[in-house]
Formats: C-alpha cells, sequence, structure tokens
C-alpha cells in the first residue's frame, strides 16, 4: 500500500472531541515506550510524523493522523507507565477505555507487545478486556530488531503459548520492528484488506 498523503490532523483529550466524521480508525495502543508512535512513522513512511520519545508517557492525548484522506490511524497514550501519577493514569485509562468502548469508527485496535519480554500482567489484563468487551484487535509484537531469530521465535511462542490459555483462536498478530520496517508490508495489507469490506 503506498499513500498519497500523510498528515497529523489534531490531538484530543477524549473521544467525545475526536472527529465526528465517519473515517474508519485503526488504533495503536500498548504499554508506554512500547513503540506505538515509531510505528506509525515505520508504517507511514514519515520519520518525524508521531512524537517520539525515550521517555516513556510522551504520548498523553489522542493523536489523529489522515491517510489519503481516507481513513485515519491513531495514536493512543501508552497503559501502565509507573511514574506517572496516579490521577494521570486514571485520566488516562479512562480516555483509551472510553475511546475504545464508544468509537464506532473504529475498524481495529492494534495491541502492540514488545517482543523481548514475556506476557506482562498488564497486557494480559488489557487483552482480556479487549475480549470481554468485543474490542476488535490484532497483536503487534514490537522492536524485533533487539532479538537474534531463535530468541525472538521463543520470545514471541512464549507469549502466544500464554495467550492461548485463555484463548480458544488466537487473533491476528504481526511481528515488527520500527527500525529494519519489518512486518511493515503484513500490517499495510491487513488494513487494506480491512478497508475493502467497505467498498
Ligand atoms: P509512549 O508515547 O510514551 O506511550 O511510547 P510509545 O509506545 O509511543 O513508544 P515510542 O515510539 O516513543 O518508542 C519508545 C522508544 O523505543 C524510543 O526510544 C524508540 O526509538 C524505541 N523503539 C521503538 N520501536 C523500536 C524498534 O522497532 N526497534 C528499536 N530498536 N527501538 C524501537
Ligand atoms: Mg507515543
Amino acid at each position: 500500500m503506498n499513500f498519497r498523503e500523510v498528515n497529523f490532523v489534531a490531538s484530543f483529550p477524549k473521544e467525545s472531541a475526536c472527529p465526528k466524521e465517519d473515517k474508519p480508525e485503526f488504533a495503536f495502543i500498548g504499554r508506554s515506550n512500547v513503540g506505538k508512535s515509531s510505528l506509525i512513522n515505520m508504517l507511514t513512511g514519515k520519520k518525524a510524523l508521531a512524537k517520539v520519545s525515550v521517555t516513556p508517557g510522551k504520548t498523553q492525548l489522542i493523536n489523529y493522523f489522515d491517510i489519503d484522506g481516507e481513513w485515519h490511524l491513531v495514536d493512543l497514550p501508552g497503559y501502565g507507565y509507573a511514574k506517572v501519577s496516579k490521577d494521570k493514569k486514571q485520566v488516562f485509562s479512562k480516555m483509551i477505555n472510553d475511546y475504545l468502548l464508544k468509537r464506532k469508527q473504529l475498524f481495529i485496535a492494534f495491541v502492540l507487545i514488545d517482543s523481548r519480554h514475556e506476557l506482562q500482567k498488564i497486557d494480559k489484563t488489557f487483552i482480556d478486556w479487549c475480549g470481554e468487551n468485543e474490542i476488535p484487535f490484532a497483536i503487534i509484537f514490537t522492536k524485533a530488531d533487539k532479538l537474534g531469530k531463535t530468541q525472538l521465535d521463543a520470545s514471541i511462542n512464549k507469549i502466544l503459548k500464554e495467550l492461548k490459555k485463555v484463548w480458544e483462536i488466537l487473533p491476528p498478530y504481526f511481528i515488527t520492528s520500527s527500525e529494519t520496517k519489518l512486518g511493515r508490508e503484513n500490517v499495510l495489507n491487513y488494513i487494506a484488506e480491512l478497508l475493502e469490506t467497505i467498498h
């Protein structure tokens, strides 16, 4: 998939303030620092579109990016960052939950998981919550470049095995690196397939 035009639309503090138009939305969600903003830049091929930071908690609002005037990529704040104050955590979690539960334009939420680590409790809780609330989601494993092939396979298999304890059928999943662009075509083809269902 090639894009003709990619533009930052604006940032919004809550779901009710988000654009009213009915363009399909693809949202990126996951623990703070997992690589959501980097992935959006990698997918769009625009290095500085979404702000990336080594400090977790960079994305604090719901950020909209318009693709070819036809659909939106949505960068959500990260969940579960320990150093964010309790009040702020509640604001983030309400922002994310509200968005996911209410957003009619949402086609799918991509839940990002760091491929290097075991499945974290907060990720498992979040994924189970998506299931219980019938939020359509797929999983994106990030930072694949940080592990060798054998370690990467082992780490991802371990996470999938954990998920299989709860999920009879696994959600679609993609293995990516924003550094090497691994998985770019697979994710974009998947988005294209979903977009075709409305044409
Ligand atoms: P918040 O907005 O704070 O929730 O974080 P985020 O999930 O948007 O993460 P962000 O894209 O800002 O990336 C966090 C850090 O991880 C940055 O230092 C990135 O350069 C690094 N990073 C992200 N993706 C990758 C990747 O695929 N490979 C490597 N090696 N580093 C990555
Ligand atoms: Mg971010």
